[in-house]
């Protein structure tokens, strides 16, 4: 049982015991912000004293003195107005401790329930060059999946590629009227590319929504997209010849990202699926005819959800609406999630509400929304030039020459253990990629966050480096002491603060993944691990390891550094940062 959930049904029955509302006493129990006040606090006293007219001190020293402590707890403390403070025995950390380091998933238990969750990622617009902004929704989606995994859940990824949209119509243009023949023999996704960028470049206006003053390069593309949408046989013969270069050139990253997908099913996947949709919705009455186009009225406030335009098209909408429907029919999952820039916010809005208008009732579905990623000039970053430093490989390649540049902090704590400069090309890659990717997840996702290259590397602080250093330093002296493994049947002693501390962090592991799993938060991952790493270093600075004075402490501590190890490398997984023996 998560640790939490312990104390909690211990604050219920002291509740429930007083008459006061077991739940309600239960829900106020948190993790401490600090950890010399106690190690979980109770707060329902205010509460409950403000409801009952009494002093909550008076509430607060009831509740701790009918709490069953059963040697888990030691007697809790009154502080302030009346929190309740809590803290586990020692010898409570430390069996707790024991079980986690004998149990192979770190004292995880099976869900229950178990949830079906369809994780709908990353879906770059393919025939443009990936540019930084794909990463957040790759990053965020690739790591919430991993979390759900560890959580004992099943989980389907889905790669919902813009495999159908205006790009191509660039593109065909481009190959019909300025192809490099050669170029594009000898490696048609750098040809590709650069059509596109060339393509655009001959457009009078920059912006899609100026769209409607003279622009013929532009109207032209837009023929050939609806040439590919009526299945005209010669686009659509250029577009299957385009489509493998595509995703050859997406996959170079998710493998460098290390991140893939159980299916790759774009737009063109639905296609023969969205006429039936839109008579679907058009008989049901959910959308009706306006100007020639059919569409969902949303009043007068808000834009009407386009189902078919006037020319014939279907939409974006249409076809999340063919996919959700494919979805749960096909899966027939409990959650559909999607990762998607928080701009989108209106679309998933309404296409949820005309999916459940429309029957699709079994599966929760969930918009994991994300702000943007700005550039040094605080704006969104994207690709209309073509800038190697913006597209998705030049930024990679540049994390990379950072890390190798990176050296080790000095180990302040003993010379001995000094980890060596990072050498090889292999802990370059994990090193900056894991940087990247750290920077990403640790910002709460619904805000912007400004790219930042020597924030993200830094070599101390709340970045990947450090945790994969932390990790490093753990090993080093496993090693040392000769126990990799870190003995796992040792008696664990806790004595110390420092001890102490470490102990209930590590405890917390379980509680931790699912907080960040409820409301879809890895930076609550995040936060943990550096509170963790910290927690470890006091533990390190304070309480010899290899010098303990007697056997039994030796061993213990041995124990606290692989159990410390193993849950540093267990969230940094989730995070799809890998960890390296050595730096
Ligand atoms: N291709 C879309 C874009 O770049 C993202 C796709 C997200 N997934 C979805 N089912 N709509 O904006």
């Amino acid at each position: 049982m998560k640790l939490i959930q312990k104390i909690r049904d211990r604050m219920a029955k002291a509740a429930d015991a007083l008459g006061y509302s077991a739940m309600d006493v239960a829900a106020s129990v948190r993790p401490c912000n600090d950890p010399t006040h106690g190690h979980y606090q109770a707060n329902a006293a205010m509460a409950l004293g403000k409801k009952l007219g009494r002093p909550p001190r008076e509430i607060a020293s009831e509740l701790a003195a009918s709490v069953p402590l059963d040697g888990f707890l030691a007697a809790p403390e009154i502080a302030g107005p009346g929190f309740l403070n809590l803290c586990l025995t020692d010898q409570a950390i430390a069996t707790g401790l024991e079980e986690m380091a004998a149990s192979p998933c770190l004292g995880l238990e099976a869900p229950s329930p178990k949830r079906k969750l369809v994780i709908d990622f990353s879906g770059p617009n393919v025939a443009k060059p990936m540019h930084v902004g794909h990463l957040r929704s790759t990053i965020l989606g690739d790591g919430l999946a991993r979390l759900f995994r560890t959580l004992g859940h099943e989980v389907i990824t889905v790669n919902h590629l813009g495999d159908w949209g205006a790009q191509f119509g660039i593109l065909l243009y481009g190959y019909k009227n300025l192809l490099n023949r050669e170029a594009f023999n000898a490696d048609p996704v750098k040809e590709l590319s650069r059509l596109y960028v060339e393509v655009r470049k001959h457009f009078a206006a920059d912006d899609e929504d100026e769209a409607d003053s003279v622009d013929p390069v532009r109207d032209a593309c837009r023929l050939e997209t609806a040439k590919l949408h009526r299945l005209d046989p010669e686009n659509l013969e250029l577009w299957k010849q385009f489509m493998p270069s595509c995703l050859e050139e997406i996959s170079k990253a998710y493998n460098r990202l290390g991140v893939s997908f159980d299916h790759i099913r774009g737009e063109s996947f639905y296609q023969p699926y969205l006429a039936d949709v839109a008579a679907q919705l058009e008989s049901l009455k959910i959308a009706e005819p306006s100007q020639g186009a059919l569409v969902v009225l949303y009043g007068e406030k808000e834009a009407p959800a386009l189902i078919r335009k006037r020319d014939g098209a279907y939409t974006y909408a249409t076809t999340d609406l063919a996919a959700v429907k494919h979805r749960a029919d096909h899966f027939q999952p409990t959650d559909i999630v999607y990762v998607v820039d928080s701009r989108q916010a209106q679309h998933f809005k309404q296409v949820f509400d005309i999916a459940k208008r429309w029957g699709i009732t079994g599966p929760k579905l969930h918009h994991v929304a994300f702000g943007s990623v700005l550039g040094p000039d605080g704006k969104p970053i994207k690709t209309r030039d073509g800038k190697a430093s913006t597209t998705l490989e030049g930024l990679l390649d540049e994390a990379v020459k950072l890390a190798a540049k990176l050296n080790a902090p000095e180990a302040n704590d003993s010379a001995e253990l000094a980890v060596p400069v990072l050498e090889s090309e292999e802990v370059a890659s994990a090193v900056g990629i894991g940087a990247v990717k750290y920077a990403d997840l640790s910002q709460n996702r619904t805000t912007d966050y400004k790219f930042n290259w020597d924030k993200m590397m830094a070599m101390d602080g709340n970045t990947a480096t450090y945790m994969q250093y932390a990790f490093a330093r753990c090993r080093s002296i496993l090693r040392k002491a000769g126990h990799l493994e870190g003995s796992p049947e040792a008696k664990i002693k806790v004595e110390t603060p420092e001890e102490r501390f470490l102990g209930v962090m590590l405890l917390r592991y379980a509680e931790v993944l699912e907080a960040a799993a409820e409301d879809f938060r890895p930076n609550i991952l995040t936060a943990y691990l550096w509170d963790l790493a910290k927690a470890f270093s006091v533990f390190f600075q304070n309480c010899p390891v290899l010098k303990a004075q007697e056997e039994g402490a030796l061993h213990s501590r041995i124990a606290l550094c692989a159990l410390t190890s193993k849950v540093l490398e267990a969230v940094l997984e989730v995070l799809g940062i890998r960890v390296l023996e050595r730096m």
